[in-house]
């Protein structure tokens, strides 16, 4: 609890002075700065590969942005390609596929590799930030979960990548909350089952009463007043794209600069621990891109999880709970319904998806094809996105197990 104690303080001071610190003088490649600052769709133009954007409205109205590239750098449009669709984790966004530049990036490897890519933005996040009616400012806006996410969002993006693409069915690949989505869709619309012909789950979150994570257990007690806190100080959106990213992206966590430990020391401090694997040069890149924004409900529902270890829906408190579910406690997601073939993929040193929670799982789903460990004890939640080695470590096999579905 001491130690738990101490890296909060040292965590909340990391933001501190992140926040306080406007002024250092950028001293980094100027191309890692400009790659801090573009969109995903500039950026994926920049490194030459065709992109497109999609609005999609879902069914409660909010409107979605997701991100297509439709071939590989070297190839020209037409003719048909295995359709892939990813799903973003939490407080980040499509570009999250991207960041890590050709021959890294997972959308630009699977692009190259002759997949139609599709990218999902959840609502909330910088690029899914609008409404019919509702405005990212009122508190109506941000009353959803990620069970919304997978409930409404997951289902309009798919319905529309299938009827796009004209295909029946398509590959599907999430990573932490990416695959959070997943089993909410799956288990309650099981009709979604028969549009994805394979799950690939990477760093895969259902159960999380094993989490590691320091900063999240020393949260987790309070998860129940977190909401309410948050409420009294008007914050319905925890940590969207702005000021942390911008500072972050031009001068802080360059390399060679002090502060650069505050940088990793925060990312590593909710999501374990790898130096190995990250490329400190790319993190100006990273933290201009991530946090993108999240509702407080999503970080509140995951610490209910984590105190109930249980996978459940929302707990809005036996009265409501009466109300919406009919029950006094919030019903469980009902993974038997899962049919679509699933491929788990997991990690040694992940502190938020971590190995037993990620075998209860996959004892729960009767649809698991596949677990697979990655083969490095290091390797954190954050490697499956931005780990130098992550081609040959997971992206290769992944590629591998996709073949034989096309
Ligand atoms: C693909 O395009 C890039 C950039 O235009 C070029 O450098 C590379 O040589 C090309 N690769 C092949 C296999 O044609
Ligand atoms: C780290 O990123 C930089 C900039 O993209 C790149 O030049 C370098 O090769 C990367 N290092 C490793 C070990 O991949």
């Amino acid at each position: 609890m001491q130690r738990t104690n101490l890296r909060i303080i040292f965590c909340a001071f990391s933001i501190f002075v992140l926040q306080s610190s406007a002024n250092i003088e950028p001293k980094t490649d100027p191309n890692i700065l400009e790659d801090a600052k573009l969109d995903t769709f500039s950026l994926i133009r920049k490194y030459g590969y065709p992109c497109e954007i999609h609005r999609i409205y879902t069914e409660d109205k909010y409107i979605l942005e997701v991100h297509r590239v439709p071939h590989g750098r070297n190839e020209t449009s037409g003719g048909k390609r295995p359709v892939v669709f990813l799903q973003h984790g939490l407080l980040s966004s499509s570009a999250e596929w991207v960041l890590m530049s050709p021959g890294k990036g997972l959308a630009y490897i699977l692009a190259d590799s002759g997949y139609d890519v599709w990218m999902g933005n959840a609502r909330g996040n910088t690029y899914s930030r609008n409404h019919v009616s509702l405005k990212p400012t009122s508190s109506a806006f941000w009353k959803f979960s990620w069970h919304e996410i997978g409930y409404y969002d997951l289902p309009a993006m798919i319905d529309y990548t299938l009827a796009e693409t004209g295909e029946q069915k398509i590959q599907y690949i999430g990573f932490s909350q990416g695959t959070t989505v997943f089993w909410v869709m799956t288990s309650m619309r099981t009709e979604y089952n028969d549009k994805i012909v394979a799950m690939h789950g990477l760093a895969p979150i259902a159960f999380v009463g094993n989490i590691r994570s320091p900063l999240i257990k020393a949260l987790a007690p309070f998860t129940n007043s977190l909401e309410r806190i948050f409420k009294i100080l008007g914050r319905n959106e925890v940590l969207s794209n702005g000021k942390i990213n911008e500072l972050a992206g031009q001068s802080f966590c360059i390399e060679e600069a002090v502060t650069q430990v505050i940088c990793t020391n925060l990312l590593f401090l909710i999501c374990g621990f790898n130096e190995d694997q990250l490329n400190a040069t790319m993190l100006p890149v990273v933290l201009g891109h991530t946090p993108a924004g999240a509702s407080t409900r999503q970080l509140v529902h995951f610490g209910q999880l984590y105190k109930s270890k249980k996978f459940v829906q929302f707990d809005h408190g036996w009265i409501t709970n009466k109300k919406i579910y009919g029950s006094f406690k919030p019903p469980a997601y009902d993974l038997s319904n899962i049919r679509t073939p699933v491929f788990l993929h997991y990690a040694d040193n992940d502190w938020l998806s971590t190995p037993p929670d990620v075998d209860q799982l996959s004892r729960e789903i009767k649809s698991v094809f596949g677990k697979f460990r990655v083969p490095f004890s290091k390797f954190n939640h954050l490697d499956f996105v931005f780990a130098i080695d992550a081609k040959k470590l997971i992206y290769d096999r992944l590629l591998n197990i996709m073949a034989q579905f096309i």
